[in-house]
């Protein structure tokens, strides 16, 4: 069932002009080994973060007893392997209150890299949000606090700084999902500098990579992936297919790994965060951090595929 390795490498660098955008690409023969965890610095400073991280929208907005102890193991599972960013918001409902519970009953505290949002109007609404925030994530200080969908950025942006100043989050961000609101994110990147921006990027949704990731990388962002697999949508364009064979040069032995190593081998990227509170599929997802990445050729075979897969 699995699919022969037939195209040379120089027909596929040659389908790759008109597909990778500007991706700047990591060589394939780097990071190779097995049991290291690619990590990514935060520009500008001596911190790195590894780079698959959870996302907790939907997966994280629960209370039933059977998915909350499916959550933790998740969460034990993150951390007991040295990963450490989970990306939440006040509009994912009880997503902060079950990470903050969890992470305590785990011990977690100081161990993760705690990413929320914040999502409403206003400069008072702002600082109240946030301070909820804090105290349902069990945090005095948020490692990240992104204005989600750059929802009142202007105001916002202000009291990002004053926090920061104070200590209260130790650094600031944007977060959009959608390639219409990328003008907007253009010019918010460019005015404010912000330290980390999170945008939609994967094969099905490579947009970003045209103006967005190489500005992150030379106005010194860090960039957090989100929707790394379109919500899901991959996985059904590859319903019933097997992996092709050539996905082990890469070191990718699932569909998922595929999908992040793909995103991982652009450079502008510091972590994903694909959303599950499935402890197999977060193992799965992790283990995308790991290997080798594909090479700009490899990467070109992996956008046609997928383009042909409709
Ligand atoms: N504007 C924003 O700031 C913004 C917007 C969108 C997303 N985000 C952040 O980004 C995170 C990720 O985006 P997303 O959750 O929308 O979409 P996603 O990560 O692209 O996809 C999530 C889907 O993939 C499935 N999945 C995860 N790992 C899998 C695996 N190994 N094998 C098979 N299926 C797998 C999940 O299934 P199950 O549900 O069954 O686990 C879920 O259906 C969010 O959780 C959120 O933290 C932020």
């Amino acid at each position: 069932m699995r699919e022969q390795p037939d195209a040379t490498r120089r027909k596929l660098l040659k389908g790759l002009a008109g597909y990778s955008l500007s991706a700047t690409l990591f060589p394939a023969t780097t990071m190779a080994d097995q049991s290291t965890t690619i990590s990514r610095a935060i520009p500008g400073t001596a911190e790195r973060l590894p780079a698959i991280g959870l996302g907790t929208w939907q997966s994280f907005d629960i209370s039933a007893r059977q998915d909350l102890a499916e959550a933790k193991q998740s969460l034990r599972l993150l951390a007991g392997q040295g990963y450490s960013v989970v990306d939440s918001s006040p509009m994912y409902g009880k997503s902060e209150a079950v990470v903050g519970q969890l992470a305590s009953e785990l011990g977690l505290e100081g161990k993760l890299f705690l990413a929320t949002k914040v999502w409403t109007r206003g400069y008072d609404a702002g600082v109240r949000q946030m301070e909820e925030s804090c105290r349902l994530m069990a945090t005095r200080c948020m490692d990240l606090m992104q204005i989600h969908n750059l929802v009142d950025a202007a105001i916002h942006v202000k009291t990002l700084r004053e926090w920061k100043e104070a200590g209260r989050i130790r650094y600031f961000g944007i977060s959009h999902y959608h390639a219409s609101a990328y003008g907007e994110v253009e010019r918010f990147m460019k005015a404010e500098h912000p330290d980390f921006l999170q945008i939609n990027y994967s094969l099905a949704e490579p947009e970003s990579a045209e103006r967005l990731l190489p500005l992150a990388r030379d106005l010194g962002i860090a960039v957090i992936v989100n929707r790394p697999f379109a919500e899901g949508e991959l996985f059904n364009r590859v319903k019933g297919r097997a992996l092709p064979g050539w996905a082990a040069d890469f070191d990718a032995a699932s569909w998922a790994q595929f999908f992040l190593k793909w995103i991982l081998a652009d450079s502008a990227v510091t972590c994903a965060v694909p959303g599950t509170r499935k402890p197999n599929y977060l193992q799965d997802n992790m283990a995308a951090a790991r290997g080798r990445l594909p090479d700009p050729a490899l990467r070109a075979r992996m956008s046609t595929l997928m383009r042909f897969t409709p």
